[in-house]
C-alpha cells in the first residue's frame, strides 16, 4: 500500500468517526511492517474523557490483529489548522513504532506535513527503557 493509498483509507474510516460533542472527525491509518493495513476513528463519549482518539483505534486494531509494529502512519483531520497527533496518541504510536517511522498529517486534499516519530516525541520513553531496568 502506498502512502496516498494510507491516507486516503484514513480519510475514508473518518467518515465512521463518533464525535457529536467535538464536531471534530479524525481518522487514522497505519502499514504494519507485514504490509497488513488497520484503520481507527475517534469514538467520542457523553462522558467526555472516556472518549477515544482515532490513533488509538487503528492501534488498537492492529493490536486486535495480530500486528505488533508500525512502518508507516497517516492521520486525516478537517480544518484549517493542521490536526496532528495529540501528545497521548505519540505516545500510544511510540509503542509499536521505531524512531525513524513516519507519521504523516492530512488534511482532506492532500498532505499536509510529516514528521518522523523521534521529531513527534524526542527523548521518549518506551518498552526498552523498562527493558533496561529490569535487567539491572
Ligand atoms: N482526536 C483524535 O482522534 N486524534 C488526535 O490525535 C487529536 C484529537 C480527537 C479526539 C476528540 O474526539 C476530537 O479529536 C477533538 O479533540
Amino acid at each position: 500500500m502506498t502512502t496516498k493509498d494510507l491516507v486516503a483509507a484514513a480519510t475514508a474510516v473518518r467518515e465512521q468517526a463518533y464525535a457529536p460533542y467535538s464536531g471534530f472527525a479524525v481518522g487514522a491509518a497505519l502499514r504494519t511492517v507485514d504490509g497488513e493495513v488497520f484503520v481507527g476513528c475517534n469514538v467520542e463519549n457523553a462522558a467526555y474523557p472516556e472518549g477515544t482518539c482515532a490513533e488509538a483505534g487503528a492501534i488498537a486494531a492492529m493490536v486486535a490483529g495480530g500486528g505488533s509494529r508500525i512502518a508507516e502512519i497517516a492521520v486525516v483531520c478537517g480544518g484549517d489548522l493542521v490536526g496532528t497527533p495529540c501528545g497521548g496518541c505519540r505516545q500510544k504510536i511510540r509503542e509499536f513504532a521505531a524512531p525513524d517511522v513516519v507519521i504523516h498529517v492530512a488534511d482532506l486534499q492532500e498532505i499536509k506535513l510529516c514528521f518522523t516519530m523521534d521529531e513527534l516525541l524526542p527523548e521518549s520513553f518506551g518498552p526498552d527503557h523498562l527493558d533496561s531496568f529490569h535487567k539491572t
